[in-house]
């Protein structure tokens, strides 16, 4: 069997990867009306704090910043005082988030950023003396495929949460192209998926709701000749840093044939749809 490396050990083909990916399936209009439409009629009025508060807020591996920017529009909305701390790795991400956010000067009005390059972990023990800070909305957007601890890390982000707030966790669905993909073949590791966000609630007994948002991925590129952009998505779909390269020939068409096999038959226009719901869960105190 070839020797493939997990993407998630090479953080510069992840962020790569993962880029392309959210271009594809989240800036899309299904995406943009879910967060502007759906986000604030049926969730965030579930943040029981004062308008005249200003917000705590915390971003957990906010990456480049583009999905969480999205939702602090709506929250400022509702809020215009908030203090968003943001917990990432990865100061590449840091600083895309940043030009970002100095692009919107709707949100360098209201916002103030407290920038943490760190893992959580780093975070949780580097506050664990300190005087008990607490949050009113924290935000875990496709971040818990990185530990292997799902309840522990709800446990302590509940733990800081503020009472009337709310954890707000965005998570790849059972089903989704890249769990139909990676569960497929066993030479690729599976991230976690929204069955093990409930099992994790299940064990510490706690309430939750959940939303699906019925998204696609455009494929195409998968399956028109070599380009980047089609290798950067193989990579995010299989979960595995410069498949192209790094596959057999027989496990490379494999896996092509596979992606065919699940192109929706709603694709339209020459285009390759593959489908990318997500769950958001949503946890209140
Ligand atoms: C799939 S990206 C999601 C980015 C962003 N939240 C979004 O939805 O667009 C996962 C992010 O988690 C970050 N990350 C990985 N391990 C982490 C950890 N232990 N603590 C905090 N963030 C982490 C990565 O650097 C990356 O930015």
């Amino acid at each position: 069997m070839e020797k493939l490396r997990p993407l998630q050990s090479d953080q510069e083909s992840y962020a790569e990867s993962f880029l392309e990916y959210w271009n594809l399936s989240r800036n899309v209009e299904a995406f943009q009306n879910w967060i502007n439409s759906y986000f604030p009629v049926k969730i965030m009025k579930e943040i029981k704090v004062e308008k005249e508060e200003e917000l705590m807020v915390l971003g957990v591996g906010s990456g480049p910043g583009q999905t969480e920017c999205l939702v602090l529009k709506q929250l400022l909305k509702q809020w215009p005082k908030i203090r968003d701390t943001v917990v990432e790795p990865d100061l590449s991400y840091i600083n895309k988030y940043q030009d970002l956010a100095a692009k919107k000067p709707e949100l360098i009005d209201g916002v103030s950023f407290d920038w943490r390059q760190q893992t959580l972990q780093q975070f949780r023990q580097e506050t664990q003396d300190q005087p008990m800070k607490k949050y009113h909305f924290i935000m875990l957007f496709h971040v818990l495929y990185f530990f292997e601890d799902i309840a522990d890390i709800i446990q302590y982000l509940r733990s800081i949460l503020q009472d009337g707030g709310m954890i707000l966790a965005l998570i790849e669905c059972d089903d989704d192209c890249v769990a139909q993909t990676t569960g497929k073949f066993p030479q690729f590791k599976k991230n976690s998926s929204t069955q093990d966000v409930e099992k994790a609630l299940a064990k510490l007994q706690l309430q939750f709701v959940k939303h699906r948002i019925t998204l696609s991925l455009d494929a195409t590129s998968c399956f028109v000749g070599e380009t980047k952009q089609g290798q950067l998505l193989m990579n995010f779909l299989t979960q595995t840093a410069f498949f192209k390269e790094t596959a057999s020939k027989s496990l490379y068409s494999d896996v092509i044939e596979h992606l065919r096999s699940i192109v929706l038959p709603e694709s339209m226009d020459g285009k390759s749809l593959l489908r990318c719901d997500c769950d958001a869960i949503v946890i209140t105190k």
